[in-house]
Order: structure tokens, then C-alpha cells, then sequence
């Protein structure tokens, strides 16, 4: 099985397989890094925009570790687990000090760095340096799981192992660069396209006849996993607190969490906690309309509340007063940022009126 599947599959990815995305056609490691990183939880139509936003600002790695955090996390706003965008500050620096620059060419290095893990390491090795090492994202575990009718539950990390071991035996035989990349990006690439989680499409799929889910004629069985994580749903109170200039109140969040180091509204339990810690000077306390923002593993019910505040105050010392020109600059949560610029928007109709 092993040699035919490889070799299928990367003749299957010259031709059918995704071949002009930004990241592709490129050794450099940074541009790779950066991809591999970015696409973790997010999907390549999202990544877009984002990846040409980030080169453009941050060209190299060495750009990236002298960056200011901040600024990090604005190009990362919208993108969500924000711990990506940190890791990724804090590995092009050690990449500066520890390597003198230059990402390190094998997994087992490139995993020794922040916020690198066994398989974007071993993206990163297979695309830039041609190093004969397996990968295994969800895409790719689909796939292998399909193919191999590996019927073991995936929430135990014995089982992930064994899967681990299964696909450094498909690897293709020869230690050929050029294959090593093609076989990468077709599992990848079929995982995306053909193999999806729903109505998977067997028949032009290259290796229908080597599948064992195929045979089994049930391929969305596979793969197992019988821990899920269980959705939450939470409420949260958001203080939009708005001086006479228009500025408002935003304070940088813990480095846990959620928003983890980004800036936001100050936020809170209860309408009574938010009420609580209003320092004097606030006045015209309303509701505004609340809202549902998705997270992956949780729905979060925000209910903005707007005061305007003389602006004497700070509400904690991790906050400060930022106007519109600064929000840009300020990584914000993606509902805080659409929640101020739709505030700005009102402030310019009714200014105008
Ligand atoms: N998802 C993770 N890595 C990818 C890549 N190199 N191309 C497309 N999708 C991906």
C-alpha cells in the first residue's frame, strides 16, 4: 500500500491539486512559517488577505522580532486564538538570538520553537528543506483514518501515536524533495477538497480503490473521536465608556484567556459589576442593542453599555483613552472592533446632521 498511495497522491496533487496559493511555489521558510501558522484553525479564503497584509508589513523574520506586540496583534485582529500571534512574535525572536536568523532545517529543531508543533514543524521541513517527515492536521488524519480504516478513538493521545507512526510509514520511499512537497500538500489538498468531513467525493478521488472506508461504504464514520468538546455558552458585559472627544476606554486583557493581550472594552459578568465600577463622571448610561459573536467552542452573548465619561478617570492602570486614528494600530477583539466602528459611524451621521 505504502509506495502506491505516496505516489498517487503526489501525481494527483501536480494536476488537481491547489497550486497558486501565496505560500506555495516558495522555499522561504518565514513565508511558509507564517502560512502553516495562520491556517492552524483558519481557513485559507480568511488566511488570504491577512497573510499578504502581514508580509507586506513584516517582510521577514527578522522585521517580525523587532515588531512592538501591539502591532502583532492588529494585523492578527479578526483571525482569532490570538496565542498564535504571540508564539509567533516570540519565535521570530528566538529565531534572531537562537539561530542566528535563519529557521533551523529540520522538525525536530523547528519544533523546539514557540508555538511550532510536531506537524507545522514538519510542514515547514517537508516544503522548505525536503525532509522526509510525516504530517497529520485534521485534514490530513481524515484522510489517513479513511484510507486505513483506522477505526481507534483519536481523544486518547496512545491511539494519536500509533496514527503518527502509520503515517511516517506511508511517507514516499525516496528521499526526493520535489516528492516530498508534492505528497505534503496532496494530503493536504485532497483532505480540503475530495475527502471533506460531509458527502466526501470518492469517485474522483486518486486513491478510491486503496480506501478502505470506501470499501466499508460508510467513509464520514472515520475519523473516530468520541471525546468532542462540548460547546458553552457565556453573557458578558462590555463598558463602552466614550469621552467628550469621542475616545474610549480600552484596556489591554490578561495574557490567558480569551483576547488573550488584546486590547478591549473592559468586560464583565453582570450588569451590576459593570454598573459597580463605574468611576464618577459617567453619565447617560444606555444599553445598546446585544449581540451573538461565535467562537468555536462557545457562543458569547455581549451586551454593550455606553456611557459618556468627562475622561478624568483610568479604569484600571492596563487601559487607556484611544480615539478612532488609534484603533488600527491596537489589536482589537473582532467584535469590539465592529462595535466601535459602527459607535463611529453613528457619531459621524449624527455630527453631520
Ligand atoms: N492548510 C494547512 N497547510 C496548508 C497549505 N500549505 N495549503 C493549503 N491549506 C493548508
Amino acid at each position: 500500500m505504502a509506495p502506491v498511495f505516496s505516489q498517487r497522491v503526489a501525481t494527483w496533487q501536480a494536476t488537481h491539486g491547489r497550486s497558486q496559493l501565496p505560500w506555495q511555489n516558495t522555499r522561504d521558510p518565514y513565508r511558509v512559517w507564517l502560512s502553516e501558522v495562520m491556517l492552524q484553525q483558519t481557513q485559507v479564503s480568511t488566511v488570504l488577505g491577512y497573510f499578504d497584509r502581514f508580509l507586506t508589513r513584516f517582510p521577514d523574520v527578522a522585521a517580525l522580532a523587532k515588531a512592538n506586540e501591539d502591532e502583532v496583534f492588529a494585523l492578527w485582529s479578526g483571525l482569532g486564538y490570538y496565542s498564535r500571534a504571540r508564539n509567533m512574535h516570540r519565535c521570530a525572536q528566538e529565531v534572531m538570538s537562537r539561530f542566528d536568523g535563519a529557521f533551523p532545517r529540520t522538525a525536530v529543531e523547528l519544533e523546539s520553537l514557540p508555538g511550532i508543533g510536531r506537524s507545522t514543524a514538519s510542514a515547514v521541513s517537508a516544503f522548505c528543506f525536503g525532509e522526509r517527515v510525516a504530517i497529520l492536521d485534521g485534514n490530513v488524519k481524515r484522510v489517513l483514518t479513511r484510507v486505513l480504516g483506522f477505526a481507534d478513538d483519536l481523544s486518547t493521545s496512545a491511539t494519536e501515536r500509533r496514527l503518527w507512526d502509520l503515517a511516517t510509514a506511508l511517507l514516499p520511499p525516496a528521499d526526493e524533495p520535489e516528492v516530498i512537497a508534492r505528497y505534503t500538500q496532496g494530503q493536504m489538498d485532497l483532505g480540503a477538497t475530495v475527502c471533506t468531513p460531509r458527502k466526501p467525493d470518492c469517485l474522483i478521488c486518486p486513491v478510491d480503490d486503496l480506501c478502505v472506508a470506501r470499501r466499508e461504504g460508510e467513509p464520514e464514520r472515520y475519523p473516530v473521536k468520541t471525546r468532542k468538546l462540548k460547546r458553552t455558552s457565556e453573557s458578558l458585559w462590555m463598558l463602552q465608556a466614550i469621552d467628550a472627544s469621542g475616545r474610549v476606554w480600552l484596556e489591554k486583557r490578561p495574557e490567558r484567556g480569551i483576547w488573550a493581550g488584546l486590547y478591549c472594552l473592559p468586560v464583565f459578568d453582570s450588569r451590576a459589576a459593570l454598573v459597580a465600577a463605574l468611576p464618577p463622571g459617567s453619565e447617560g448610561l444606555h444599553d445598546a442593542a446585544p449581540f451573538l459573536h461565535v467562537l468555536t467552542h462557545k457562543d458569547l452573548h455581549l451586551h454593550p453599555v455606553i456611557v459618556q465619561s468627562d475622561g478624568a478617570f483610568a479604569l484600571s492602570d492596563q487601559g487607556r483613552w484611544a480615539g478612532v486614528l488609534d484603533w488600527p494600530s491596537l489589536g482589537l477583539p473582532a467584535p469590539v472592533r465592529k462595535l466601535l466602528l459602527s459607535l463611529e459611524a453613528g457619531q459621524a451621521a449624527s455630527s453631520s446632521r
